[in-house]
């Protein structure tokens, strides 16, 4: 299958998993190298021009210097934007991990130089009563990269993310500080913590970003650090 490929995980929803993953992908394209990424469940998506559309996979598409069709990209597209199984069951679904595994390998047919598929939450989101999404990256055995949203809570969060990773028998590739929170004081003494706690590589340290474009995302990340 050859090529780089990582899982993106976080330390809860809403950190920048998303941004990132576009600013990841707009790295790897400045250096020459073909990209995309996955988004293979989405809880919250509105009906678009080829069925049910999420945001995060819309956008993942568009860093994505490799096409592939929104049923690739998102093959679970779920309507309700709450916990990937409530948002399931709502719709009479079930999720599965075996299933979805499936699905990113079909995806990951497509050759590339670097891909990334993004998680959901964080990383003890339950698929059902007996799965996480962490049987994804496990299936899949792809290595983590942590997106860190920095602010108040994130050292207890980031450490208790990275125990849980190593206990599910995943590498972590590297890591983000994400600086999500305009308003955290002290934010580079909790970076600076997490940077002597973590034992993997700190890809890159993104400030908050009045204009978050991922185009202005790559220049934070020194992608080098996990190819
Ligand atoms: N460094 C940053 N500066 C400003 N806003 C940010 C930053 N990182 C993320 N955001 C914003 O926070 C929100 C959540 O980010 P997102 O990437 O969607 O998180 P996740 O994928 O983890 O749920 C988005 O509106 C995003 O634009
Ligand atoms: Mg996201």
């Amino acid at each position: 299958m050859g090529g780089h490929k990582f899982f993106i995980a976080g330390t809860d929803t809403d950190v920048g998993k998303t941004l990132v993953s576009q600013g990841l992908l707009e790295a790897a394209k400045q250096q020459g190298l073909s990209c995309f990424g996955l988004k293979p469940i989405a809880a919250g998506c509105e009906e678009g021009e080829q069925g049910l559309e999420n945001q995060d996979a819309l956008k993942i598409m568009a860093s994505s210097s490799i096409k592939l069709s929104y049923q690739q990209v998102n093959p679970i597209a779920l309507k309700a934007a709450v916990a990937p199984h409530v948002a399931a069951a709502m719709q009479g679904r079930k999720l599965d991990a075996q299933r979805i595994s499936g699905f990113c390998r079909g995806a990951l047919m497509n050759k590339a130089d670097f891909v990334l598929i993004e998680g959901a939450g964080g990383w003890r989101v339950p698929l059902n009563n007996r799965e996480t999404l962490a049987l994804i990256p496990k299936e899949l055995n792809l290595p983590v990269i942590l997106v860190v949203g920095v602010k108040l809570g994130c050292i207890n969060h980031a450490l208790l993310t990275v125990e849980a990773i190593k206990r599910d028998g995943i590498e972590l590739a590297g890591w983000v500080a994400n600086k999500v929170d305009s308003n955290m004081s002290m934010s580079d003494e909790s970076v600076e913590y997490l940077t002597g706690a973590i034992h993997a590589p700190l890809i890159g340290i993104i400030p908050y970003l009045i204009d978050n474009k991922a185009e202005n995302v790559s220049r934070y990340l020194q992608i080098e650090r996990i190819l």
